[in-house]
C-alpha cells in the first residue's frame, strides 16, 4: 500500500530535520576545528556522517512505498559556542528534540493504521536512545574534567579515537 498523504509528508519533513542535523554537526566540528580541538571535531564529523545515513535511510523507505521525496531548504545552523563542552551540550540537546519528532512519527503512524511505517520507525526510536546516551555520556566528562586543561586534552584525544576500533 503507498503511503498516505499525511505520513508521506511527516517523513519528508523528518529528512529535513536529518539534514539540518547533519548541517549542525557539521558546523560544531567547524566550530571545533576552528579552538584547534581536532579529535571533538573529528567527533562530530562522524556523527555529521550518521546524520545523513538517517537520512538516506528516510528517502529510501519513502521510494520503497511508493511516495514522493520533495526536500526542503537546510536551516542555518548555529556557527559559534562558548566552548566545546557547551557544543557537546547543545548536541544532547539537540538529540532530545529529535527523540521528540521521531516519537510524533510513531504516533502518526499508529493514527493511520501504518504497520509497516511504525516497524520501520523502530529502528531510528533505538538509535536514539543510542545517540541520547552517547552525547549525555560526553557531557559528563566534560563535567568531570571541569577547567582542567591536561583533562580537556586528553578528552580530545579519547573522542577523536572515535571510528578507529
Ligand atoms: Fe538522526
Ligand atoms: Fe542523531
Amino acid at each position: 500500500m503507498r503511503l498516505s498523504e499525511k505520513i508521506e509528508k511527516a517523513l519528508n519533513a523528518q529528512i529535513k530535520e536529518e539534514f539540518d542535523s547533519a548541517y549542525l554537526y557539521l558546523s560544531m566540528a567547524a566550530y571545533l576545528k576552528s579552538k584547534k580541538f581536532p579529535g571533538f571535531a573529528k567527533w562530530m564529523e562522524a556523527q555529521m556522517q550518521e546524520e545523513f545515513t538517517h537520512a538516506i535511510k528516510l528517502y529510501s523507505y519513502v521510494n520503497e512505498r511508493g511516495g514522493r521525496v520533495v526536500l526542503e531548504g537546510l536551516k542555518k545552523p548555529q556557527e559559534n559556542w562558548n566552548s566545546p563542552q557547551e557544543v557537546f551540550e547543545a548536541a544532547y540537546a539537540h538529540e532530545c528534540y529529535i527523540s521528540d519528532k521521531i516519537d510524533e512519527l510513531v504516533r502518526l503512524a499508529r493514527n493511520e493504521n501504518d504497520n509497516a511505517t511504525e516497524g520501520f520507525l523502530q529502528w531510528f526510536v533505538n538509535e536514539q536512545v543510542e545517540e541520547e546516551a552517547s552525547t549525555s555520556e560526553i557531557v559528563d566528562k566534560f563535567k568531570f574534567v571541569g577547567e582542567s586543561k591536561n583533562g580537556l586534552f586528553m578528552l580530545d584525544n579519547a573522542l577523536g579515537q572515535r571510528g578507529e576500533k
